[in-house]
């Protein structure tokens, strides 16, 4: 395929100008006016961005155990749609991806897909069945694919035992995802719940040495934690929610379904996150994606969580309208590539051809159309100022929203 006529924007080769791109699974040439040869796919890109495939790096497909949820092919079209050419997936499911049986349960409906999927890359967990006490075997979840630790959705609670499991897992590169919220402060405060545990966990970082990533961030003082920690020298990174950046528990409209843990909070929070991906402490965005039946969400006790994939990138424009289109796809891109160490973040010749197409159109959100089975956002109905055009995975046009229209 040659995609002609775009902004080719690649923060990992300081790129950002008007380029052609030749790709076959592989980017094999960028430059000028390049002439499309016999038989070439030709891909008009012009008026259109185009960035290295965005990486979702939390994300929950439910796979294996909760298809009334979302499957791989609900979740994995949702993510096309929302330019994301590679999620990493959590792993909250049934069975919790604690061991290389319960992650190949997942393999193998990944081979059974018969729809097109965006690589999927697997969470797996910190402690078995996430019930914060006893560490897994760490090599063994490498061994069988995994790109990270989280216990997601359940914070380690007991400090001994996440200081043993980061010194256990050191030898493996896969970072350890955490998600903050300390059981016993959670119904108190959202800040005293989350900034305690990153204050706990900066202390473990320091001691253990193991590679660490807060997930979606939600309140001024964990960030202003975080970013003093960083500036001590310590590596820890961190991602921030489409929802997070946008929403206050006031301003949200969705009644007792606004339910998302960590729970949104206050103006000062909102306006702290945004200054923290404006000056780097939060360095990656991640969706998030939460996807509930309307049942779950709308019943006598609301589900946690939001559908994310397909309003991700619009909101976060919505959010920042500031930020530099270099930074925008970095946080996307590059960042979560090298936090997982995993391949991609780049559009360097010689890389995957893992591509997105976007645009500054304004669109406007229909949570009943999404491809995910989760409808539920606080998005809906709202207009997002950034939309995506085209996802493509390995050199496959696997998303184009102007056939899709
Ligand atoms: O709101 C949330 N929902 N937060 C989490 O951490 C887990 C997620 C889920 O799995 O539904």
């Amino acid at each position: 395929v040659l995609i002609l006529g775009g902004r080719l924007v690649d923060p990992a080769q300081r790129i950002d100008t008007l380029r052609d791109v030749r790709i076959t699974d592989v980017v094999t040439e960028i430059g000028e006016h390049l002439e499309p040869r016999p038989g070439e796919e030709v891909y008009d890109a012009s008026g259109c961005f185009v960035a290295p495939g965005f990486i979702d790096m939390h994300v929950h497909l439910r796979v294996p155990g909760e298809p009334h949820k979302e499957t791989l092919e609900t979740g994995g079209t949702a993510a096309l749609r929302g330019g994301f050419t590679a999620v990493a997936c959590m792993p909250n499911t049934k069975p919790a991806l604690d061991s290389p049986e319960n992650l190949e349960l997942l393999q193998r409906e990944m081979s059974a897909c018969c729809t097109a999927l965006p690589r999927i890359l697997p969470i797996a967990a910190i402690t078995r069945e996430r019930a914060g006490k006893d560490p897994c075997d760490y090599a063994a979840l490498v061994e069988r694919g995994a790109v990270a630790f989280s216990d997601d959705g359940a914070t380690v609670a007991d400090g001994r035992v996440l200081l043993d499991a980061a010194r256990k897992a050191l030898a493996m590169r896969a970072p350890f995802i955490v998600h903050c919220e300390s059981p016993a402060l959670a119904a108190l405060s959202n800040a005293l719940s989350e900034s305690s545990i990153v204050a706990r966990d900066v202390q473990i970082i320091r001691k253990s040495g193991k590679a660490w990533h807060f997930a979606h961030l939600s309140t001024r003082t964990a960030v202003e934690i975080l970013r003093f920690a960083r500036a001590q020298g310590v590596a820890a990174t961190a991602e921030v929610t489409p929802h997070h950046l946008n929403f206050t528990a006031d301003s949200v409209t969705l009644g007792p379904a606004a339910r998302v843990n960590p729970s949104l909070a206050f103006e000062t929070d909102v306006r702290a996150l945004r200054d923290a991906v404006r000056d780097g402490t939060i360095s990656v965005f991640a969706s998030d994606h939460a996807p509930h039946t309307i049942e779950e969400k709308y019943g006598d006790k609301p589900a946690p969580g939001f559908t994310g994939l397909e309003v991700a990138i619009g909101a976060y424009a919505l959010a920042l309208p500031d930020l530099s289109l270099e930074r925008f796809v970095a946080m996307l891109s590059c960042e979560p590539a090298r936090i997982l160490g995993i391949p991609g973040g780049t559009l360097a010749i010689g890389t995957p051809a893992d591509i997105t197409v976007f645009n500054d159109e304004p669109w406007m959100v229909d949570a009943a159309a999404f491809a995910s089975k989760g409808k539920v956002t606080p998005f809906d109905g709202m207009t997002l100022p950034r939309k995506v055009v085209a996802t493509i995975v390995g050199g496959r046009i696997l998303y184009d929203a102007r056939i899709a229209a």
